[in-house]
Order: structure tokens, then sequence, then C-alpha cells
């Protein structure tokens, strides 16, 4: 790729679901800065749109991504990467307030994984691969991979991986608890995007809630957790789209959230 080249496609589908495809298909989709700033530039525009329900994240059918970009790092010293807080820019994924469905065929490694960790259902291809080989390189995972593995699949798998840098296949990721379903490598853009659209159906600030309590399960107790859990809760009676949803229910009818 030329520097000038966008390095992600963006498409808001009148579903309420925008895809954002990574593509920098030469490097099965490496993960470098100008990756990292479009995406981020990205979701920073899907955000605040009214219109957006749901983000579909994907790569390609080889790579979800192989991970960060090694020869961006290669000759970087340690002020090189710490002064402007490499791959701080990241945080702007896992910190969007809208559900992200991550697509993933072929490979997810090192921060290739941990970018599909950052998102709330992980949908992956039979042909799907996880693994934070970054040992191997002499470094560690640098975008959240040794916290959100462990919590997603526990101490002694994560150990395993980050230690010995080994790659996981899609049934061994399903049965450690690291994606949530796996589809037919030919039907995965079809399936994860009717999972965002359903997801986009559904009332947005709701929805937004929804996994802003999940989330809350990762970096909190179970007390302050379940607090939280109660508040939000009794919000969403302040909602046009709890009325809506419970009247259609009582009607037997199909709800018409608006999203307020
Ligand atoms: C830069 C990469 C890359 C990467 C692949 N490429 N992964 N470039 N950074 N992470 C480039 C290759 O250099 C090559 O470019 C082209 O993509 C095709 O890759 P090949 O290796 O030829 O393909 P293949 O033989 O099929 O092997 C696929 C692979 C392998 C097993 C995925 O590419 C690989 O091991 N990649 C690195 C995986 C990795 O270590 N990821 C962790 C990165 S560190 P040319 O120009 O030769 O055609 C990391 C740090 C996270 O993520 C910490 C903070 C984020």
């Amino acid at each position: 790729d030329t520097a000038a080249d966008a390095t992600i496609l963006v498409d808001r589908r009148d579903d309420g679901v925008a895809v954002i495809t990574l593509n920098r298909p030469k490097a099965l989709n490496a993960l470098n800065l100008q990756v990292m700033r479009e995406v981020a530039a990205a979701l920073a525009e899907l955000e605040g749109d009214a219109s957006i329900g749901c983000v579909l994240l994907t790569g390609s059918e080889r790579a979800f991504a192989a991970g960060a970009d090694i020869k961006e790092m290669a000759e970087a010293s340690y002020m090189d990467m710490y002064l402007p807080d490499w791959f701080a820019g990241w945080d702007a994924v896992a910190n969007f307030r809208k559900p992200i469905v991550a697509a993933v065929a072929g490979y997810a490694l090192g921060g290739g994984c941990e970018l599909a960790m950052m998102c709330d259902v992980l949908i992956a291809a039979d042909t799907a691969t996880f693994g934070q080989p970054e040992i191997k390189l002499g470094i560690i995972p640098g975008m959240g991979g040794s916290q959100r593995l462990t919590r997603a699949v526990g101490k002694p798998k994560a150990m395993d991986l980050v230690l010995t840098g080994r790659n996981l296949g899609a049934e061994e990721a399903e049965r450690a608890g690291l994606v949530s379903r796996i589809v037919p490598a030919d039907d995965l853009l079809e399936e994860a995007g009717k999972v965002a659209a359903t997801i986009a159906a559904m009332s947005l600030p709701t929805v937004m809630i929804a996994k802003e309590s999940v989330a809350r399960a990762f970096e909190t107790t179970l007390a302050e957790g379940v607090r939280f859990e109660r508040r939000v809760f009794h919000s969403l009676f302040a909602t046009e789209d709890q009325k809506e949803g419970m009247a259609a229910f009582i009607e037997k009818r199909k709800p018409n959230f608006v999203g307020r």
C-alpha cells in the first residue's frame, strides 16, 4: 500500500449496521498506525450517528489481522514506543459505546487477536486462527491481550498461549470461551451481518446500556456491578422504547423502536 491509500473500508448500511473492513491485503491486515487512526476516526463518527446501531468489524478471508505491523516497529527504541504511547489509539475500539461484532476469518494473531477481543460479539469462521505469538518476537501483547485473554479463557490457557505463542483453531477457541459462535467460512459475513442487524434493530439506548453493563463485569466487583445494573435498569423506564417494547408484547405485535 501507499500511505495515501485508505487502509479500511466503511460501509454504512440502511439496516443500521456500519461495516468496517480492514483492507491491507498484502500485509495480511497488519495493524499499523494508519489503520489505528482510520479505525478510531471512523468509530468517532459512527458513535454520534443515530442511524447506526451496531458496527461489524471484519478483515479478509485470509486474515482478520496478522498483528501489529512488525516492520513499522522493528527498529523502534523504548522512547519511540513510550513517548507517543504507541497503540494507545486502539483504546478507541475498547471504549466505543455501541456494540461491535467481530467477524473473524483466517489469522487473528497478536494485535489482531487483541483487536477481536476488544469487540463485543466474536463470530469466527471455521478457518479462524487465534494466538498471541508476540513472545516469539521478544515482546508481549501490548493492546490488552494479557488481560482480556486471561479474563476470557482463564489463567492456565492464557499462560499457555502467551508463553508459548502457539495458535488456537476456531474449535479450541470456542471451547475456551474466546468466541461467541463458529460458522462456516462461506457464511461468515452473512451470519455476522445478521447478528449485527438484529442488534441494530433493538432500542439504541437499551443496547448501549446493555453493552455498558456487561462490560462492567470486567472492571468491577460483583456487588458494584449489580448496583450499576440496577441503576441503569431503572433508567430505561425513562425511554419511549421501553413503553413500546412492552406494549408490543401485550398487543402480540413486533415492537417498533425509535431509539429514545
Ligand atoms: C507486518 C506482516 C505481518 C505483521 C504478515 N505480514 N504479518 N507484516 N506485520 N504482523 C506480511 C508479511 O511480511 C508478508 O509480506 C505478507 O504479510 C504475507 O505474509 P506471509 O508471512 O508471507 O504469509 P504466510 O506465509 O501465509 O504466513 C502468515 C502468518 C505470518 C503465519 C500470519 O505472516 C506471520 O507469522 N505473521 C506475523 C504474526 C505475528 O507475529 N503477529 C504478532 C505481531 S506483534 P511480504 O512483503 O513479505 O510479502 C503484535 C504486537 C502486539 O501484534 C502488541 C501490541 C499491539
